[in-house]
């Protein structure tokens, strides 16, 4: 993603590093943009830029996450100045700051107190318990991000996005059951290996029964996809394959080293899978950006 496009959700796992690369995958003249599994929006920002489609809308089952966009949209300069309220509230020396706001976004659920959270915390890696109870802990490394980028990031944002951009709430699949033949999805659901278990990065786990369903649905439908969906890391592999009979394109995006793997003093290259759906067709750019793999999956 172009560095001036605007990042004010700098959630861990956004597509902004392979945004303008998956973008080449993504076709043109499109009506409705649907983002279903939105997080930070990385991929709609990049499509609001590249003026890909005539309407765009952004979702997420999380509901904060989907008012704070909202808010983000509609009231810029008040999210942002209510950020900074949160943010200068932090004092040096004081320990417990961010566990009163976790406290208080637990009991009440306010964007704008995830928004910090979301900045504040180990590795901007949000992590949720079964009653959808924040739980991640502090990075005392850092302040997170600091009023005046933010400031600057929502407004950008803000911009791009009003009078073109609808904000919907809940389950992918209800959020894109108006999507037709003209549309464009792009789907980004969190890693099976990443959500089942103990391992509970999103609030809401995702089954990739359900998944694969919703697929087959889109396809009946002749609704165009994306899918960022399994990856490796070194010798792992995560996520299972898809059944052949969705008739998907698999592209494989070199997404740089893995930070997880250098903390841990590895020095490991990322490499996500990209599925198309039938009908698009992979860019010609040089094979160090962007690979097709074998075949389709099986
Ligand atoms: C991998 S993140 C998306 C990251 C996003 N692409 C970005 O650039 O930031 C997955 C998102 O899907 C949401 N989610 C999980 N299950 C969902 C579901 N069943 N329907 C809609 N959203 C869901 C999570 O709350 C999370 O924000």
């Amino acid at each position: 993603m172009p560095s001036r496009l605007p990042h004010p959700v700098p959630y861990q796992g956004s597509k902004r590093v392979l945004a303008a690369r998956i973008g080449a995958c993504v076709p043109r003249g499109v009506d409705v943009w649907f983002e279903p599994f939105a997080g930070s929006a990385a991929m709609t920002l990049w499509a609001l830029e590249a003026q890909v489609a005539r309407r765009y809308v952004i979702a997420d089952v999380l509901a904060p996450i989907a008012e704070l966009w909202t808010s983000i949209i509609d009231a810029p300069a008040e999210t942002a100045r209510r950020y900074g309220t949160v943010w200068h509230g932090q004092k040096p020396g004081d320990r417990d700051y961010f566990n009163v706001v976790r406290a208080r976004y637990n009991a009440g659920c306010d964007p704008v107190d995830l928004l910090y959270l979301i900045c504040r915390c180990v590795k901007n890696a949000v992590r949720f318990n079964a009653d959808g109870h924040f739980t991640q802990s502090v990075d005392r490394r850092r302040l997170g991000m600091a009023p005046k980028r933010m400031t600057a990031a929502i407004a950008e944002a803000s911009r791009l996005m009003r009078g073109r951009t609808e904000v919907r709430r809940g389950d992918w699949i209800a959020t894109t059951a108006d999507a037709g033949p003209r549309d464009f999805v792009y789907l980004d659901p969190p890693y099976l290996g990443t959500t089942i278990g103990r391992d509970r990065r999103y609030v809401r786990q995702l089954q990739q029964v359900d998944l694969i369903v919703g697929l087959e649905d889109l396809h009946d439908r002749g609704v165009r996809f994306a899918l960022s969906y399994d990856g490796m890391t070194g010798e792992k592999t995560y996520g299972a394959a898809l059944p052949a009979s969705l008739g998907l394109t698999r592209l494989l995006l070199d997404a740089g080293t893995s930070a997880q793997a250098t903390l841990s003093g590895r020095s490991e290259r990322t490499i996500e899978s990209l599925y198309l759906s039938p009908g698009l067709k992979p860019p010609s750019v040089p094979c160090s950006a962007l690979q097709e793999a074998a075949g389709p999956s099986s």
